[in-house]
């Protein structure tokens, strides 16, 4: 009888797994990774080709992703999945190449810097060798190219410099015609990162303007201030971007807006997860309307990791705000924005699970 045989048993037991899961990839991966991670669906496998030492804390990783990946735009982010002592990590870097190298040899660049303490970072720096395949997901983010030719300002802290590099030279082969300035600190004139790309731009690119400014080099510590802004010119007509640390970036957004430059004049990435600026109370009972699952909020959680509490399976990428995959429904009740301390209005809206703290009882369609 065809019920009792055991293969149709099997790939009953499979399609049900299959239809039971919003994603597949989450079953079929852990299946086939010891096998060859090469079938891996959730991330595109992509396979380092070199490695080259930028300065002392950073290095750029030369990947190429297998031909399924769907591609990027300059300034974009990705995040990177690695098998560590079993454990599979994922964090998110930007791109540090260009959209067009990728189109003519198939390979991108990050550029990594290790984090004190930083258990990724770390082990890419003293692991990672020509050959080994990691996981790469879709390209995302939102701090790309301007849509209208316009002065810009580029204003990077240290290892922020990364999708500034890929915007630079996007914009220098499109032949922009408008000023472009970029303001980039660093400590010393040995912590400069793409120092070679950045002093060839401005060698073959005359609208660019390239100020390095060493901020520990002396004594006294050097830091953003109206001397430098002053040197740009027409800089209240400029489209700014901001990626730095997160001191560096609130103190521009500060001396911009003295300026008046407005904030959507402001354009910011992280390249690190910021410093959530939310600490007051939160808590309630959260619902999930689809599921029909609850659970009681505590301690500052986003709404995230509470939905995964309830064993829950939502889209997620970076967990730090920046990829807005995790877009999700609010019906009702008040978030926080755990990056702005801003608070949501009471009824329904769209937000990003991973920075939203609830602040009572709230209701989400999942
Ligand atoms: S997971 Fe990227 S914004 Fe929430």
């Amino acid at each position: 009888m065809l019920s009792s045989n055991p293969i149709k048993k099997s790939l009953n037991w499979l399609g049900r797994q299959l239809f039971n899961q919003e994603n597949p990839a989450a079953f079929f991966d852990p299946l086939v990774t010891p096998i060859n991670p090469l079938w891996i669906r959730g991330f595109t496998p992509a396979q380092v080709q070199d490695i080259i030492t930028e300065t002392a804390d950073t290095k750029t990783f030369v990947l190429k992703p297998s031909n399924r990946w769907s591609g990027f735009e300059a300034g974009q982010h990705v995040n990177l999945s690695v098998d560590i002592d079993g454990v599979r990590y994922t964090r998110t870097f930007s791109l540090s190449s260009t959209p067009a190298r990728w189109a003519e040899d198939g390979t991108i660049t990050l550029t990594i810097k290790r984090l004190p303490g930083g258990l990724v970072t770390n082990w890419m720096h003293d692991n990672l060798k020509a050959g080994t395949v990691l996981g790469l997901s879709k390209a995302f983010g939102d701090f790309l190219v301007p849509t209208s030719v316009e002065p810009l300002l580029f204003i990077a802290g240290g290892s922020g410099i990364t999708p500034i590099l890929s915007l630079l030279e996007t914009l220098e082969k499109d032949h922009y015609r408008a000023p472009v300035a970029l303001l980039y600190f660093v400590r010393t004139q040995a912590d400069v990162i793409g120092a070679e790309r950045l002093y060839a731009l401005r060698q073959r690119w005359p609208a660019f303007n390239l100020q390095v400014v060493h901020s520990q080099e002396d004594s006294k510590p050097v830091y953003l201030g109206e001397q430098h802004l002053d040197t740009i010119p027409g800089i209240k007509a400029r489209l700014c971007y901001l990626c730095g640390p997160k001191g560096l970036m609130d103190l521009a957004s500060d001396l911009l807006g003295k300026y008046g430059i407005s904030d959507d004049r402001i354009r910011v990435t992280f390249f690190s997860a910021p410093a959530p600026v939310f600490t007051g109370e939160s808590g309630g009972l959260v619902t999930f309307s689809r599921s029909g699952k609850e659970v009681e909020a505590d301690d500052g959680k986003a709404l995230l990791e509470l939905a995964e509490t309830a064993k829950l399976n939502p889209k997620y990428g970076c967990r730090m705000g920046i990829c807005h995959q995790c877009k999700c429904t609010k019906t009702s009740g008040t978030v926080v924005n755990s990056l702005t301390g801003k608070v949501s209005s009471p009824g329904e809206e769209q937000i990003q699970l991973c920075i939203s703290v609830p602040q009572g009882p709230v209701t989400i369609e999942l």
